[in-house]
């Protein structure tokens, strides 16, 4: 059988970086992706961060280096643009766990509620809700509604059960998570905090309840570089995907970030084998072939429009 030619990691770059130039399209990154994606990237982001940079570019293409429903929430934002994403399959469980026609049945079920949405979720499900929210901006939205406003949040319970704590609503909450965030191990937590007393932990809000109460800081992964960033420890615990370990890194060089274990030994479940499908190939060859391209139902982007620019102009 003939081999495949493989192209190095600096031809890769360069096919990128000339193709990035001769058909003006800008690179986005989210934090969890592999460190050589976010090495190559315009821009590297939380979600609240993408979704406003997308908002704001003037390049023809988007290459969104993240999952589906980034990609998504830039098509709907610029329908103009061609948004592609380097693999298709790129999916996130959240998002999976938040079905829209059940969904739309809990809210049927609960009438004069204001829906908030998780930025995690379909086109579908934006296409449902009232107001989109990110983990960098949750708290504030929902401070800023009346205090006596019924809310539904959805698809995170760890989210939600968060934001219900600092502002003291009750939410109600359905009943959504993330298999990497959800299956963080507090006992292997607390060893690491035995063996590393002085480490901070950081703890991003769609880990359980039990560990955002344990940690030094819960955030969105921006929050949690710039809480890292202007910290005085020298050592962190880090309970999310490991990715962000490669800015963490960047931005804090001589501090030490110690990813936390997931519950099962010897499983790499502090990874989203999502975020890790981009890869330099495929961005190099969905530039080349300007394909996948994220496509949006019209009637459905024209519904789900609303709720993201309502948070874009509440955050
Ligand atoms: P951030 O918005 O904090 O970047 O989180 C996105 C995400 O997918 C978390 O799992
Ligand atoms: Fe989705 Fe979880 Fe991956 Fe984030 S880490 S993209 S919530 S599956």
């Amino acid at each position: 059988m003939k081999n495949e030619p493989t192209c190095s990691q600096a031809e890769l770059k360069a096919e990128i970086e000339k193709l990035r130039k001769e058909k003006n399209a800008v690179i986005m990154a989210h934090y969890y992706t592999r460190p050589e994606v976010q090495e190559i990237a315009d821009f590297i982001g939380d979600s609240l961060a993408l979704a406003r940079k997308a908002a704001e570019t003037d390049a023809r293409i988007i290459v969104m280096c993240g999952v589906h429903f980034m990609g998504e929430t830039a098509k709907i934002l610029c329908p103009d643009r061609v948004v592609l994403v380097p693999d298709m399959s790129a999916g996130c469980s959240l998002a999976d766990s938040c079905d829209a026609r059940d969904f739309a049945e809990f809210i049927a079920a609960h009438p004069g509620h204001t829906v908030i949405s998780y930025v995690n979720t379909t086109a579908a499900v934006k296409a449902l809700t009232d107001i989109v929210v990110t983990s960098g901006n949750a708290r504030k939205i929902v401070e800023a509604l009346p205090t006596d406003e019924k809310i539904i949040f959805g698809p995170d319970r760890n989210l939600g059960e968060y934001i219900n704590s600092v502002t003291g609503r009750q939410m109600l909450l359905w009943n959504g998570a993330c298999h990497v965030h959800d299956r963080f191990s507090m006992q292997g937590i607390l060893e690491l905090k035995k063996e590393h007393p002085d480490a901070r932990i950081l703890v991003h809000p769609e880990c359980r309840r039990p560990l955002q109460l344990i940690a030094d800081k819960v955030g969105s992964t921006a929050a949690l570089l710039e809480f890292a960033r202007t910290d005085s420890a020298k050592e962190y615990i880090v309970v999310t995907e490991s990715g962000i370990l490669f800015e963490l890194q960047r931005k804090c060089p001589g501090k030490t970030f110690i990813p936390a274990p997931a519950d099962e030994p010897g499983c790499q479940c502090n990874n989203c084998d999502y975020m890790k499908l981009n890869t330099l190939e495929k961005i190099a060859r969905c530039l080349r072939d300007e394909a996948p391209a994220i496509e949006v139902d019209p009637e459905v982007a024209a519904r789900a429009i609303k709720p993201i620019e309502r948070m874009l102009s509440l955050s």
